[in-house]
């Protein structure tokens, strides 16, 4: 796989399950490498089947997902997903350390070079004090923190996160939006990130994405929030941007009900 790739581009996706309807239509997308994109739309539209495509769990019923010219084929160490499930996530009888230092067993053969990438990992989500404590001993902050420690140390070309927050109490999820964004800025990797919350999405996105509701979801609108790096849910321009996004998804919302009649 290419190191120096510069957008990840979805092109033409469409994509039905055996049974059911088409889940998601002519989707086109573009990630630029860095960029922090945030994915919104109603429950149910298809916004976990976009990332389990994009993760290569999936293989799309039409179009292409690229690494500029390289089409994805199947899972990868250069994609890694976070999901909201911070009960099961991680080994109950291996330490915090243990658990991160795990991901990297296929991958890299020294044991030593294993431990130093997983203490890196857990610096960088600041759990570098707490890396012989096992999961009982954690919060559920402290548990996402590690499953994005695990997925930092493969150094993936893009860390996906469907809803990884969800599970989260209000304060704890507030704050770690405030921290992934404070480490995307310090890593700038290529983050996609799902979630239902507007405030959340606006708090990290350089681009949000918008979808509709299903069955056949299409992309409503991408574009760039053009928010401040310091930013406030209670700023105007946050508010502007807040309003834009839930103006398209509530039109979305009138228009389901009114076809529905
Ligand atoms: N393996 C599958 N086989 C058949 N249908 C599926 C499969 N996976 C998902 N679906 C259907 O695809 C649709 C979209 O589901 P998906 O989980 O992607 O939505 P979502 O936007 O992530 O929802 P939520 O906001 O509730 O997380 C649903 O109608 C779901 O039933
Ligand atoms: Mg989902």
């Amino acid at each position: 796989m290419q190191d120096n790739w510069k957008q990840l581009k979805i092109s033409g996706l469409s994509k039905k399950f055996l049974r059911g309807p088409v889940i998601l239509s002519d989707i086109n997308l573009t990630v630029d490498r860095g960029a922090f994109l945030c994915i919104l739309g109603p429950s149910g539209c298809g916004k976990s089947t976009l990332v389990d495509l994009i993760a290569g769990f999936e293989p799309p019923s039409e179009g292409v997902i690229s690494f500029d010219a390289t089409p994805i084929r199947g899972p990868g160490p250069d994609r890694v997903v976070i999901f909201q499930d911070i009960s099961n996530a991680l080994f109950p009888w291996l330490t915090v350390l243990e658990n991160t230092e795990f991901v990297l067993k296929n991958f890299v053969r020294n044991k030593n070079q294993r431990r130093d990438q997983a203490m890196q990992a857990l610096e960088l989500v600041g759990l570098g004090g707490d890396t012989q404590k096992f999961p009982s001993e954690l919060s559920g902050g402290m548990k996402q923190r590690v499953q994005i420690a695990r997925g930092l140390v493969m150094d993936p070309h893009v860390l996906i996160m469907d809803e990884p927050f969800a599970a989260l109490d209000a304060i704890t999820r507030r704050r770690m939006q405030y921290e992934l964004k404070d480490l995307w800025e310090r890593t700038h990797k290529t983050v996609i990130f799902v979630t239902h919350d507007i405030t959340e999405a606006l708090i990290m996105a350089t681009k949000v994405t918008i979808l509709s509701s299903g069955p056949g979801a299409h992309i409503l609108d991408s574009f760039d929030p053009g928010l401040a790096s310091d930013r406030d849910p209670a700023d105007a321009e946050f508010i502007n941007a807040y309003r834009r996004v839930e103006s398209l998804i509530g039109n979305e919302h009138n228009d389901s009900e009114s076809h529905a009649e």
